[in-house]
């Protein structure tokens, strides 16, 4: 029998803890933790994720504000604001909200934000202290599914982990925290991507699959060895008649198949995507209390 990871009720666990750090700083006369989220335009899903951002940080007694531009904004108003917010002394941290509009350089904005208040984890300077393994912000979804395998204490040591997705966001970061000294870490780590041979036969070698390619139900249950745990990471919008918004969030692994031959597995929804809320706001803890940077 296999053991559904269930991130929902995780996340929530991890947010009364937050909440009661938060209790306990306030009654030591500080005041609470501050998010800024900014957001560009209007696409949908950055909507919804901003808001399931703002209402998080109610629920744990951050103090959130949220900087909303249209999508005519010039990529020199939006660096003023992060200058701003930079030196906005009552906010512990803050992030924009992915993707942008075209004419704006991501790169450039995720540079211009100061690598202290970077509690999405995306700066350079962050994700260099994450490779060589020092206190940095880490990003959500890698964050987030470290978190779940320590939770379900699923055993890391010495297993074959196979990554599926080389993402900056995803697939580089966890295949590094995977390898890294330590539980959860100090797996043997593979990372494949489109142009992986032989990806069947790596997949059927692995004790951990984390399938973060982007692709529904990509992997399939002749991909996956007895006894794996599998964390899935897709989060793709599919039609949908049977669902009021018209999609359904469809993961990278054919749940039906896959699920037998596991001894865990993440759902989608329910796994991976609650915890990545979790794992901003931990980062934002942090920075409120200084002890990273
Ligand atoms: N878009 C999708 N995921 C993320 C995230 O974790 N942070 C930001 N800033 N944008 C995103």
């Amino acid at each position: 029998m296999y053991t559904i990871i269930d991130g929902k009720a995780i996340s929530e666990q991890v947010k009364t803890e937050i909440a009661e750090e938060v209790k306990q700083m306030m009654a030591a006369g500080k005041r609470a933790p501050h998010l800024a989220v900014i957001i560009v335009g209007h696409d949908g899903g950055s909507e919804t994720y901003v808001a399931h951002k703002v209402k998080s940080c109610e629920q744990v007694g951050f103090t959130s504000t949220k900087i909303m531009f249209e999508d005519n904004v010039t990529e020199i108003e939006l660096l003023a604001k992060i200058e701003e917010l930079n030196n906005n002394k009552e906010l512990d941290g803050f992030i924009v909200q992915l993707p942008l509009p075209k004419h704006i350089s991501e790169q450039k904005v995720i540079e211009a934000i100061d690598y202290r208040k970077d509690v999405d984890g995306f700066h350079p300077v962050n994700v260099g202290r994450m490779s060589i393994g020092l206190p940095c912000y880490v990003s959500a979804t890698p964050s987030g599914i470290i978190e779940l395998l320590k939770r379900y204490e699923i055993p890391t040591s010495g297993k074959n982990c196979v990554v599926i997705g080389r993402s900056n966001i995803v697939g580089k970061p966890v295949a590094t925290l995977m390898m890294q000294k330590g539980y959860p870490g100090d797996a043997t780590v593979t990372v494949c991507h489109s142009r992986t041979k032989n990806l069947k036969e790596i997949c059927l070698q692995a004790d951990i699959i984390i399938a973060a390619l982007g692709m529904p139900e990509f992997l399939t249950g002749d991909m996956v060895k007895n006894g794996a745990a599998v964390i899935d990471v897709g989060t793709t919008r599919v039609p949908s008649d049977k669902t009021k918004s018209g999609f359904r969030l469809s993961g990278d692994v054919k749940f039906d198949e896959v699920a037998p031959k596991c001894s865990f597995i993440t759902p989608v929804p329910g796994g991976v995507g609650p915890m990545t809320i979790v794992s901003l706001l931990k980062n934002t803890l942090l920075a409120a209390k200084g002890e990273i940077y």
